[in-house]
């Protein structure tokens, strides 16, 4: 299996950064249309389509692209466990991602908020949380593929 797994590794691996690009894309975005609903008065139309807008980003975009990064993520892993595990830059990474997928988390726990209408928290909240994924985004990429350490 390892070693059918290996002859398709770069297939693999352009599959797993497209992943990544769908997942921070999206990461990039949410945050974005939290800044304007928190603007939004309750019960408005524009309240009501941003809540339409952040529910489908989140279920057809961001959550596959980011069980689509791990599962490609996770199958390089394991064809190269031994090297990968003994390398600084991936553990850094693995440590970021682990981050980024936290932040995932967050932002899903408050679009359940939105969607309630118990959002309190100011615009400038979510304009502030919309940079995490941003340099954590950037230190990754530098990690897989400079390799710095
Ligand atoms: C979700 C969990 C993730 C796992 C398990 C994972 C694991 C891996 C592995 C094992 C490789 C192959 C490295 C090599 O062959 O040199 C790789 C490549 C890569 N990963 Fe991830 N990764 C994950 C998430 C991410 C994220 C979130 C990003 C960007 C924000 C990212 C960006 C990249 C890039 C750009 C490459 C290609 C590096 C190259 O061409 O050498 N990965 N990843």
């Amino acid at each position: 299996m390892i070693d059918i797994l290996g002859s398709y590794y770069d297939w693999i691996k352009a599959l797993h950064v497209i992943a990544v690009m769908a997942w921070m894309a999206g990461m990039l975005y949410l945050p974005r249309l939290y800044v304007y609903h928190a603007d939004a008065a309750k019960g408005t139309e524009l309240s009501e389509t941003l809540k339409i807008m952040e529910r489908r980003l989140l279920r057809f975009i961001i959550n596959p692209a980011m069980i689509f990064a791990f599962v490609f993520g996770g199958l390089m892993l394991w064809v190269k466990w031994d090297y990968f595990m003994g390398e600084g830059w991936m553990h850094a990474k693995l440590t970021l991602v682990i981050l980024m997928t936290a932040v995932h988390g967050l932002y899903a726990r408050w679009r359940k908020q939105f969607e309630r209408d118990e959002n309190t928290r100011p615009a400038k909240f979510y304009r502030i949380w919309n940079e995490a994924p941003t340099v954590m985004m950037i230190a990754i990429v530098i990690f897989a593929i400079v390799e710095p350490f």
